[in-house]
Order: C-alpha cells, then structure tokens, then sequence
C-alpha cells in the first residue's frame, strides 16, 4: 500500500514539528522540517556577507542559489535528522536567534521558494513523509492525504519559543521572542509568495490548551481515518 503524506502548516512555534516527529515515529515515516532549509539559505547569506545592515544582496544570492547543497542526514548519535549545507552539519547553527531574524529576508524571495519547494516535492514523492511548514499543504504537497493546520495563540508560542532558546543555553529575553514572532507571523502572511493559508482541505488544530499528548492523539485519530480511507479505496 502507498504511504501517505501528511501535510502540517502553522505559524512559528505553533508546535508542528513536535507532532510532525510524534506522527513520522509512530507510523514509521519520515520527518522532514522545511522551515530548516529556509534556515540553511539564511545562514549562507549571513555567512558570505550577502546581509548587511539588515538588508539582503539580492542579486548575491541569486548569484549563488543554484550552487547551495542543502538535505537532511540522519544521526545515529542523537538519532534525529540533521540538516546539511554544502556538506557541513548546520543543525545547531540554523537555530539560533540570529538566523530567526534574518530569515524572512530570504523566504519571500521566489527564486529561493522555487528551488526548496522542488527538493521537498522531491522527498514526498514515494510517500510515508509528514513535512511541516507554511506552503506544504497549499502549495508542496496540495494533494496530501492529510492535512493539518495548527494554530496557538501567539503568547503561547512566545512562551514556547522561549523555553526551548533558554532551555538550549542562549542568552535571549521573552520581549525579544515575542516580537521576532509577531514580525515573522506578519513577514508569513503577508508576502507574495506562498505565504501562510490554510488549506481549504486542512484540519485546523488550536492546541494552546492542548498537551502535545492531547494534540497527538487527535490527530492520530484523523490520520487513521484518511489511512483507512485511503485503504478502502
Ligand atoms: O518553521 P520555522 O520557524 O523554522 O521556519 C523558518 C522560517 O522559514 C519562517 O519564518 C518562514 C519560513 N518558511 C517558509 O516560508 N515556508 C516553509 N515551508 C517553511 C518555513
């Protein structure tokens, strides 16, 4: 039986990929952040000076977009996919606040959007891959057996994103997280390209008063249901 995949769209911290990663360990699909490649495209530009005073070399970028080598590897060690950049590991370094910040100046470029979107199509195409991000189900994957789109309120998400940056040890204040949220949740939904939507088709979850359990179980229940669907057919 072909696999599924399983499309989850939501702002920042709205908690996608904990049940991404819930969802891909319990049916024994694969995992994949897209929001990490946007990432990766963002260090780069930071790393060979294409940002400068907040502002992006545009024409730098598109200059080098075609030559950025950008997947996922798994780590035995921490058992987690990692993300990769022109061969080096980038997972820690994508992280961070300072790559938050920056970018959303790469991601409403079209030129960046074309290339991701055609490497994520590419990893879906066998099926079994539950992918989260802004577009997956609107745009990626607009044919996803599944479909979920979650949501929080943004003090919530400021509160997450804030446990789990200090939890890691970087020295950050909550007035801080919260306004890159708000300004990402702005920069997401109002650019051009494939900004946030929900899918007509998409299941909407608001889990601000969801145990991340809860919110498994619930959508568990739906995948079960378009899997079994799916099997009938
Ligand atoms: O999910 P995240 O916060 O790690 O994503 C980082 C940024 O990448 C986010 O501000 C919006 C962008 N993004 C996007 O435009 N499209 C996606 N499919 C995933 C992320």
């Amino acid at each position: 039986m072909r696999r599924v995949n399983i499309a989850i769209d939501g702002f920042s911290s709205c908690g996608k990929s904990t049940l991404a990663k819930q969802l891909a360990h319990h049916l024994g699909y694969t995992y994949i952040d897209s929001g990490a490649m946007y990432r990766a495209v963002a260090l780069h530009a930071m790393e060979s000076g294409l940002v400068r005073n907040g502002a992006l070399d545009l024409p730098g970028l598109l200059g080098v977009l075609g030559s950025l080598d950008i997947g996922f590897k798994y780590d035995d060690e921490v058992q987690r996919s990692t993300t990769w950049l022109n061969g080096r590991n980038v997972e820690g370094m994508i992280r961070g606040m300072e790559v938050s910040r920056h970018v959303t100046l790469v991601s409403p470029v079209p030129e960046v959007r074309a290339k991701l979107v055609s490497l994520q199509k590419a990893l879906g195409a066998q099926g079994g891959v539950v992918m989260d991000g802004r577009d997956i189900g609107t745009v990626v994957f607009p044919d996803a057996e599944v479909k979920f789109y979650m949501t929080a309120s943004t003090e919530v998400r400021a509160r997450r994103r804030f446990l789990e940056l200090t939890g890691r040890g970087e020295d950050v204040d909550y007035a801080t997280v919260l306004e890159n949220i708000r300004q990402r949740d702005e920069d997401d939904t109002r650019r051009k390209a494939d900004p946030l939507r929900k899918a007509p088709d998409a299941i909407e979850i608001d889990n601000s008063d969801l145990s991340a359990e809860e919110q498994f179980q619930l959508a568990l229940g739906h995948v079960a249901r378009a899997i079994g669907e799916k099997a009938e057919a």
